[in-house]
């Protein structure tokens, strides 16, 4: 394997990460508890903690895991919880962070799962999504960059958890 085109530049990530979080500490302005963020790890360390960086309300943060795909680059649709919240989430403004949204199965079981705990609010916020590719109708408010049906790598997302240390955001090809 290797990283062909490279899709989103390290620059273009930071503006678009300091805009979304702009866009975000607005529509939070009078939150009246902290702004939960829930991070789904591992993809989308790297992005919440430059998110977080630049929000300008009171937050807390918490982590999840869940299965992922193993070495496979397509999703199974079988997710389970592998690493739960730490925090109680009923009656408080969460916001889900992911790195990419695919097929949606994944944010569907997900969000379903945290909607039973009863938050105040809860909004989901992926730094990319395969618009095209969606096997169930469900869009994150949120969103950083629209990419094609193509497996990309960096800035968080793994393959084969290699990769995630790269900057930018690169298209990974057959050699
Ligand atoms: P979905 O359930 O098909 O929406 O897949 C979502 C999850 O699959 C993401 O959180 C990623 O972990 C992983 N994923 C989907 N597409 C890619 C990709 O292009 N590169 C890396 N991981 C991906």
């Amino acid at each position: 394997m290797k990283i062909g085109d490279i899709l989103i530049t390290p620059e273009q990530i930071e503006t678009r990460v300091k805009a979304l979080a702009a866009e975000i500490s607005r529509d939070y302005q009078t939150v009246e508890q902290p702004l939960i963020f829930v991070g789904m790890l591992k993809g989308a360390f790297i992005f919440m903690a430059d998110l977080v960086r630049h929000i300008t309300v009171p937050t807390q943060m918490d982590f999840l895991i869940l299965s992922s795909y193993g070495d496979a680059t397509k999703s199974s649709g079988v997710v389970r919880m592998l690493y739960d919240l730490q925090v109680d989430i009923v009656n408080r403004d969460v916001i889900l962070v992911e790195d990419i949204v695919d097929t949606g199965l994944t944010l569907h079981y997900i969000s379903r799962e945290l909607e039973l705990r009863s938050p105040k609010t809860l909004k989901i916020c992926s730094l990319l999504s395969k618009d095209e590719c969606r096997k169930i109708d469900i869009e994150p408010d949120y969103v950083g960059f629209s990419v094609p049906d193509r497996f990309v790598v960096g800035y968080g997302l793994d393959y084969a958890q290699q990769y995630r240390n790269l900057p930018y955001i690169g298209v990974l090809e057959e050699d």
